[in-house]
């Protein structure tokens, strides 16, 4: 195999073989391919996409780079779910034990925030002794235990991903479907569930700015699932306002607390329900999706997630008294309103700027090295459609500096804009690929 042949192939818009692929991929992780000639492959990718096959092969290919989780030892069905990124996404902590209880293992390997997304690691690592980096034994035990564990990705899981997506960050070819798609697609495919529910999220909050774009990421990662084998669903989801009426990772926690004792947010409660029903029925635990939705929503009235929630929090070391009592999580020491100027409906926010407000805040990070603050983020947000007074909140800063505070405020009063006339709320859930 010559490197530089199969770049030119790709350059000049031919598909490559799976021998090539698999070759160019192996010599990639190993070292013997460098740096320069991978991120010329990625940029031919780039230019040039590929085919559903040759996406297929290089997924497999980089999931093969490293270990897969046998979970064999677990005897139920197992599914897991991915979320594209957004701000204000607490699904994970609520969804796991939500579906755990009805009879479904959740192995899930989640990721840290990076750029204006949160990160469910994150999120869990504000209750304080909770472990993210549990070995996958250990990650196992707590699976067979309670039914549901998150951790964070161990370095032996897909290496070719971790070095390829360095390389793609610092060399302009991260907005690639392919290479996105096997990027993620090779990491969750390593986890050794039996289906996978995907929440392809689009708007000013997400990575793929159209529902048009999300649609053609979602139909590329729902075909090399079931290329592989696995029971597969996609959701395009509205990312144009924050989920839920908090950002920020102990403040997530605590909205995801109430959400479990039946006290959460209309979308988030929605969100959560719809794609845990997908995992229900692919899975074949429950036959279609409104017998599925109804036992989530009874489970969730129940409290029972409440108390998987906690049980998985315990067994991967975490306080469960902050569970209990969520004063105890982590709290900024200064709250700012931020007022609306004017009485009327809010007509449209910008998730973006919520998310840069966070970075603000400290509680995302510039830099992958940075640490987070977990105390930090955003309440009390308000959503489209919903009327506000004069001077009401359109959220709550909650900050650790002045400094942080005048950096943030000016993103929080850009973020919504508010009409006089009645505004009818945009559809969270979109499109479904199955
Ligand atoms: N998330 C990933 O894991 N990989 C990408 O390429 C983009 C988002």
């Amino acid at each position: 195999m010559v490197p530089q042949w199969i770049i030119e192939q790709k350059r000049d818009g031919k598909a490559l073989g799976e021998a090539d692929i698999r070759a160019f991929i192996d010599g990639y992780t190993k070292g013997d391919i460098p740096d320069y000639q991978m991120a010329a492959l990625a940029m031919a990718i780039y230019f040039q996409g590929m085919s559903a096959h040759e996406v297929s092969v290089l997924t497999d290919a980089m999931m093969r780079s490293g270990d897969l989780v046998d979970t064999s030892t677990i005897p139920l069905p197992k599914a897991d779910k991915h979320s594209t990124g957004g701000i204000g996404d607490k699904v994970s902590l609520i969804l796991a034990p939500l579906v755990a209880c009805c009879g479904v293992a959740v192995p899930m390997l989640s990721g840290r925030g990076l750029g204006i997304t949160g990160g469910t690691l994150d999120k869990l690592e504000s209750i304080p002794g909770y472990r993210t980096d549990l070995e996958i034994d250990a990650f196992l035990g707590v699976l067979n235990q309670c039914g549901c564990s998150i951790i964070g990705q161990t370095t032996s899981l897909a290496p070719a991903d971790k070095k390829l997506y360095a390389l793609r960050d610092v060399t302009g070819t991260v907005p690639s479907i392919p290479l996105i798609a096997a990027s993620i697609m090779s990491k969750k495919l390593a986890e050794g569930m039996d289906a996978l529910v995907l929440d392809v999220k689009w708007g000013s909050g997400a990575f793929m700015k159209t529902p048009e774009l999300a649609t053609e990421l979602a139909k590329t990662m729902v075909s090399i699932g079931k290329d592989a084998g696995k029971g597969m669903a996609a959701v395009v989801t509205d990312m144009n306002q924050p989920l839920g009426r908090t950002a920020g990772n102990a403040l997530e926690v605590r909205e995801t607390i109430e959400t479990l004792r039946g006290e959460g947010p209309a979308d988030l409660v929605q969100i959560t329900i719809e794609l845990s029903a997908h995992m229900l029925t692919l899975t074949g635990v429950e036959p279609d999706l409104d017998a599925a939705r109804s036992r989530l929503a009874d489970v969730l009235a129940s409290g029972q997630a409440f108390e998987k929630f906690k049980e998985m929090v315990k067994l991967q070391g975490g306080d469960t008294a902050v569970i209990d009592d969520p004063t105890r999580l982590p709290a900024a020491s200064h709250q700012v309103p931020c007022p609306t100027p004017a009485e009327g409906v809010v007509a449209g926010a910008d998730a973006e700027a919520i998310g840069r407000a966070c970075i603000a805040l400290g509680a995302g990070r510039r830099r992958v090295e940075d640490n987070v603050d977990h105390a930090v983020g955003i309440t009390d947000i308000v959503k489209i459609g919903e009327h506000v007074s004069e001077g009401q909140p359109m959220a709550i800063i909650h900050a650790d500096s002045y400094e942080a505070i005048e950096e943030a405020k000016p993103f929080v009063e850009q973020a919504f804009w508010v009409s006089s006339y009645s505004v009818v709320p945009p559809d969270l859930i979109g499109k479904v690929i199955i």
